[in-house]
């Protein structure tokens, strides 16, 4: 049998792509001219936004990349994505936003990559909205954590903020903290409901409380190649968002759901799966192609591809 009979069995392929993601010949990305900070917000629950933001950070991770994960959901699906231990009384992102512990003694290693760390979100986050409210920069509790100096000192080169599917304070603070947002948008009927909403917070935001808010990305998620629908909702955000869209799309996938039932990314679950081949190559478009901002003197929080040259 000559190898591309071999290439052509699921088995073969499977361990193929595995080797590739396992080997050190993955492809490394350059570092980015400055850390880039990036928020998954979208207020529609269960598009994807947890699992986009750990995976993308463990494909950056594997491309040589320094990535920090904040949870800022108090449902912690971040830290167990991450195998991060987020039991009540754990340091926290709580803490961090109270300003009682910093970033850096918060943040935990992740068991699977050296390069990849995460300021989990325990319980006690769930009250924190409330208690915000009434506190002085209450929209500037995380970026004064995420300071300059702390990215400096630790060298990170990527942060993922895991937002809650809400847009009270704590995605505030996400949108404050960072330059990018990153919208995951899955390919389901009510794709677009509510994104004209986000877009027009992210436009006030962008007014009111932080100028360099913009959209750099959004990705397809839990995309089903067997229906037209899947089909007809990526065309249409295409068609609506331009050059935004990231080229990969995320495929539907059981190994990406199984995954943090393990603590692990599905870049580390399995890593010859279809789903895991998916993020690792968003991750390095997204890393490759850097960030795509707003055209000059736009109010469009949308960005653009930069013009060649
Ligand atoms: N590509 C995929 N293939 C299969 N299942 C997926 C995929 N992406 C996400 N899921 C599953 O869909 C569910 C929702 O995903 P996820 O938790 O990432 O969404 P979310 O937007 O963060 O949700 P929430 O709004 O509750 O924070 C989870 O059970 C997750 O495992
Ligand atoms: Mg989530």
């Amino acid at each position: 049998m000559d190898n591309a009979t071999w290439d052509d069995t699921p088995i073969a392929a499977a361990a193929q792509r595995a080797a590739w993601i396992r080997s050190p010949r993955t492809p490394q990305l350059d570092k980015p001219e400055s850390p880039r900070l990036i928020t998954v917000s979208n207020q529609k629950g269960g598009v994807g936004k947890t699992t986009t933001a750990v995976n993308l950070a463990a494909g950056l991770a594997h491309a040589g990349m320094k990535v920090l994960v904040v949870d800022l959901d108090p449902q912690g699906n971040a830290s167990t994505a991450l195998g991060a231990d987020h039991s009540a009384g754990t340091p926290s992102t709580y803490e961090v936003l109270l300003g009682e512990l910093s970033a850096h003694d918060a943040m935990q290693q992740s068991a699977s990559h050296d390069n990849l760390f995460c300021i989990p979100a325990t319980i006690d986050l769930a009250g924190s909205e409330i208690e915000l409210v009434t506190m002085e920069h209450r929209e500037y509790r995380l970026a004064a954590a995420l300071n300059e100096e702390f990215l400096a000192e630790e060298e990170f080169d990527y942060v993922f903020v895991d937002c809650p599917p809400s847009l009270g304070l704590l995605t505030i603070n996400a949108m404050c903290a960072v330059n990018e947002v990153l919208i995951p948008i899955q390919c389901e009927y009510y794709a677009l409901e509510g994104v004209g909403q986000l877009l027009g917070n992210i436009s006030m935001i962008r007014q009111h409380l932080n100028p360099e808010l913009h959209i750099s990305t959004i990705v397809l998620t839990m995309y089903d190649a067997r229906t037209k629908l899947a089909e007809q909702v990526a065309a249409e955000v295409r068609n609506h968002f331009g050059d935004v869209v990231a080229t990969t799309v995320i495929p539907r996938s059981v190994k990406v759901s199984e995954a943090p039932g393990y603590g692990q990314t599905v870049l580390d679950y399995d890593p010859g799966s279809k789903g895991a081949m998916a993020y690792l190559d968003a991750a390095l478009e997204i890393g490759g192609r850097g960030d795509y901002r707003p055209a000059d003197g736009s109010d469009d929080p949308l960005g653009v591809a930069p013009a060649d040259g």
